[in-house]
């Protein structure tokens, strides 16, 4: 099988093309500098030669505060891009699983938002990011929309990464303690989306590790795990703002994936366990 992946230079793409490779997939993973997704004519141009049997879509524009001032920037690779994937996909008859967020969801409530719940987000990147899924569903059969949400993986910078650099200056911090959801670890995601690719259980996915945390509890696993004498001081979203207004409820049901026989990933404490050990391994 001959698998093309967005987004290698990113934390979830690589992680996939690392996966696809250790199963003796065909695997070509891309970034903008072999192929920026926004340009329609190359875009045709390589799915045409290439031919792939499957795309795994995780390039995406990522920051979410800068998105709501650089509007044009993020709507061509979030929604142009996605589209020009999903029309050259449709040419060679290719799967496709799109990666999305739980940031299309408002946050309202406190129950986790399931599959088929109707979007609403609250920020501009989710927008686009909803916009792109509604592209892949009108433009495809053969689909995956996967959400998944507080992504870390080793190739990139993520909220453990940062906690880890701010340990080593500071012995208290400020954590918001109001937003609710679940990490994601790229090594665990990427196993699930390389079986997935393999199957033809085509539809709606949410992918998380597993258990729900807000950003304090998040942290705080980070600092005891990893050894770090950190004092946390809980604040509101209302007492930290940022540029992006972000959900307060990004819990999302898993129920589809358990549904449709796919292995839930482990619990987002053994995840970092896990990461922790494979950033050592790295530094090393
Ligand atoms: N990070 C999170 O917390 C989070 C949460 C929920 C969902 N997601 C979704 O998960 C997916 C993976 O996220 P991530 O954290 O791995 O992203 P990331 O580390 O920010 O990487 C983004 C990737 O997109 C590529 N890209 C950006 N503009 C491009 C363009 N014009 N043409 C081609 N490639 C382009 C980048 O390539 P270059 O570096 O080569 O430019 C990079 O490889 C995305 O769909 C994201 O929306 C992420």
């Amino acid at each position: 099988m001959q698998i093309l992946v967005t987004g290698v230079t990113g934390q979830l793409g690589h992680d996939v093309v690392r996966h696809g490779v250790e199963r003796n997939l065909n695997v070509t993973g891309v970034g903008s500098n072999e192929l920026d997704i926004t340009n329609e004519k190359k875009v045709n141009e390589y799915i045409n030669q290439l031919k792939p049997d499957a795309i795994i879509h995780c390039a995406a524009y990522t920051a979410v505060d800068k998105a709501e001032d650089d509007r044009d920037a993020c709507w061509n690779v979030n929604v142009e891009g996605t589209r020009n994937l999903a029309k050259a996909a449709k040419n060679v008859d290719a799967k496709f699983i799109y990666i999305s967020t739980d940031y299309v969801f408002d946050g309202e409530g406190s129950s986790p938002f399931k599959e088929q719940d109707t979007p609403n987000p609250i920020g501009y990147y989710g927008l686009t990011k909803y916009k792109a899924e509604e592209i892949v569903k009108q433009e495809l059969d053969r689909f995956f929309i996967v959400r998944i949400s507080w992504v870390f993986g080793i190739n990139g910078n993520n909220f453990i990464k940062t906690m880890l650099r701010l340990a080593e200056t500071k012995s208290e911090l400020n954590i918001v303690g109001d937003q609710y959801g679940s990490p994601t670890y790229t090594f665990d995601l990427s196993k699930l989306l390389i079986d997935m690719i393999q199957s033809d259980k085509y539809g709606i996915y949410h992918a998380s590790n597993e258990g729900f945390c807000n950003w304090v509890d998040f942290a705080k696993e980070i600092f005891i795990q990893n050894q770090n004498e950190v004092e946390i001081n809980l604040v509101t979203t209302e007492e930290y703002p940022t540029r992006a207004v972000r959900p307060k409820n990004s819990r999302m049901s898993k129920s589809k994936l358990i549904d449709s026989g796919f292995r839930t990933l482990p619990k987002w404490q053994d995840a970092i366990k896990r990461y922790l050990e494979e950033l050592n391994q790295e530094v090393k």
